[in-house]
């Protein structure tokens, strides 16, 4: 058993990794300080006693410094974020804040209390417009976004603390995650979580361009999965790896899987492209897969299917 501390417990991609730790028997301290995360999404947690919940702004002075002092965690798992690429265009300062500033107060809160491991919630937005496919992660770092600049910093911030202080790093780029608990509030959200919604309330939905563009659609149980994994594993190094299937899915595809599960449902109207979007994404999965014992497991048939079941 490890005792883990994990920022943004509250949030999507947080509960459910704290979900899976607990499964697996470890220990969690949370932290969350609700901004986007939501206190119901931790409803399972909360009955398990091996979970403690804190809620605090992690990109504050003192508070992480204070908690890991006081909870002295084998491992930190950092997943506090601003996690809207429009919020960040719309207030980079605020991205800076919450994106880089709180990255640098977890390298050094375990700098400072001996905290071993520590594993990132990086992202896909670090390639910007990447054109070669699969993205590999020797690609050129070109991020297009505020959001895509604080990961990249934040990596290199992780990384360079961790070769000074022995530290081992983990930066897990993610891609495009879906699953049950993504917000679908904002017309940004990530697409499933936007369509699932419409399909509930019996409405359309609307695709941005002909539907051919592509995305790497990985579930959140296999997100957290490989979260636990880099958390807990023996005998793994510092470094980065695309958190990923490797496989590509069409929003036509997507859009016909929902088709199929609600067949009274309208037919998704084609709009116009939405600006600046990218035509075609999906990381290779090769270097997970050797590094961590990782690869995804739910398809987006299953994963979809899932979704649509529990909400
Ligand atoms: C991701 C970011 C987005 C950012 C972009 C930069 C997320 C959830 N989104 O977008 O904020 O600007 O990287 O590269 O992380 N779509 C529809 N109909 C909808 C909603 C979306 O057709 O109602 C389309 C989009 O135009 C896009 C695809 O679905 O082609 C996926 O969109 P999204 O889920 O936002 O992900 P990214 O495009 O990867």
């Amino acid at each position: 058993m490890t005792k883990v501390l994990v920022t943004g417990a509250a949030g999507f991609i947080g509960s459910h990794t704290v979900d899976k730790l607990l499964a697996d028997g470890h220990e969690v301290v949370g932290v969350d300080n609700f901004r986007s995360g939501n206190r119901s999404n931790l409803a399972g947690a909360d009955s398990n006693e091996q979970f403690t919940l804190v809620e605090a702004d992690v990109s504050a002075d003192g508070v992480l410094d204070g908690l890991v002092s006081d909870t002295l965690p084998s491992a930190i798992i950092h997943l506090a974020a601003l996690v809207s690429v429009q919020d960040s265009i719309d207030n980079p300062e605020l991205n800076y804040q919450l994106n880089v500033l709180a990255t640098h107060r977890v390298a050094e809160a375990a700098r400072a209390h001996d905290v071993k491991r520590v594993v990132f919630a990086s992202s896909a937005a670090i390639y910007g417009n990447a054109t070669d496919m699969p993205i590999v992660e020797e690609a050129a770092k070109l991020p297009i976004s505020p959001y895509g600049g604080a990961k990249l910093a934040s990596e290199a911030i992780l990384l360079s603390h961790g070769a000074a202080f022995g530290i081992m790093i983990r930066c897990q780029r993610y891609f495009n995650v879906f699953g049950p608990r993504q917000d679908p509030a904002s017309p940004y959200s990530g697409v499933i979580s936007i369509f699932d919604k419409r399909y509930r309330d019996g409405k359309g939905v609307t695709i941005f361009g002909d539907g051919q563009q592509t995305r790497d659609f990985i579930s959140v149980h296999d997100v957290a999965r490989a979260n636990v994994l880099a958390a807990t594993s023996d005998g793994i190094k510092s470094g980065w790896a695309n958190v990923c299937t490797g496989r590509a899915t069409s929003l036509l595809e997507v859009a016909a899987i929902f088709a199929e599960h609600y067949p009274e449902a309208p037919a998704p109207i084609l709009g116009e492209p939405r600006k600046g979007d990218i035509i075609h994404s999906r990381g290779q999965a090769d270097l997970i897969a050797k590094e961590l014992g990782f690869s995804a497991e739910v398809t987006v048939k299953d994963g979809l299917s899932e979704l649509i079941r529990l909400g």
